[in-house]
């Protein structure tokens, strides 16, 4: 474990526990993705897509590069107590040195926990990471880049609230379930505090 569990206030009263996932979690991981998928909003995939038990789920995961414990990923779920997994966030920096300060963000809230603040929550605790990891060389993530449907207006304002930029736009990216096409946002957001900014050539 790298980081410490934290407790974090949810609307209503409620928390949640956000951790770090660990290799035990791929069952309920799965089970989390599936739910999400099933709901059929703000997903690409569809539910046959999905690895087909606990250990290919875990496998894929190693494969992609997101249990990765030396700063180049990293998994964090939100726990609700007495409902398990309610959601997970996921930041993978891009492996060669050049983007290396580059992370792809990817955040999923369990259908029946949306709505409470588990995405934000999550969120923000994955860019107050993001913030203050430094690599044993002094790297450090400078950017986080995340891709979401142009129809998912819940995301795209959460993201914008935290700072996020709509930096381009992937048209037709997707094929919705009724066939049609639909754009797909990228969007952005610099880490770098102004007085601290590398110098940006273009
Ligand atoms: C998008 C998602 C991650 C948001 O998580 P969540 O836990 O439901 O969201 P939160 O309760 O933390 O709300 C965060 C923000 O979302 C927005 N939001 C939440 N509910 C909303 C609604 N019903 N309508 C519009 N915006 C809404 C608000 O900006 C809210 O900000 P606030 O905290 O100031 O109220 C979650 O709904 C989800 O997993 N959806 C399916 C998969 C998906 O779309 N993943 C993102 C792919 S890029």
């Amino acid at each position: 474990m790298r980081l410490e569990p934290r407790r974090a206030p949810l609307r209503g009263g409620r928390h949640c526990i956000l951790r770090e996932i660990a290799r035990e979690d791929a069952a309920a991981q799965l089970e989390l993705e599936r739910a999400i998928v099933r709901a059929r909003h703000g997903i690409v995939k569809h539910e046959d897509e999905l690895p087909a038990d606990a250990a290919a789920y875990a496998e894929q995961r190693d494969r992609a590069g997101l249990t990765a414990t030396d700063g180049s990923a990293l998994c964090l779920a939100a726990e609700l107590e007495g409902v398990g997994l309610a959601g997970e966030v996921t930041l993978l920096r891009l492996r060669p040195r050049m983007v290396h300060h580059v992370g792809i963000l990817g955040l999923g809230v369990h259908p029946e926990a949306q709505g409470l603040g588990v995405g934000r929550a999550l969120l923000e605790r994955m860019l107050e990471w993001a913030r203050a990891h430094r690599d044993a060389d002094g790297g450090r993530v400078l950017r986080v880049e995340l891709y979401v449907r142009a129809d998912n207006g819940r995301a795209i304002a959460l993201y914008l609230s935290v700072g996020f930029a709509h930096e381009g736009t992937r048209r037709g990216f997707v094929r919705a379930d009724d066939g049609t096409f639909v754009d797909d946002l990228i969007m952005g957001l610099s880490l770098a505090p102004v007085d601290d900014a590398p110098a940006f050539r273009r």
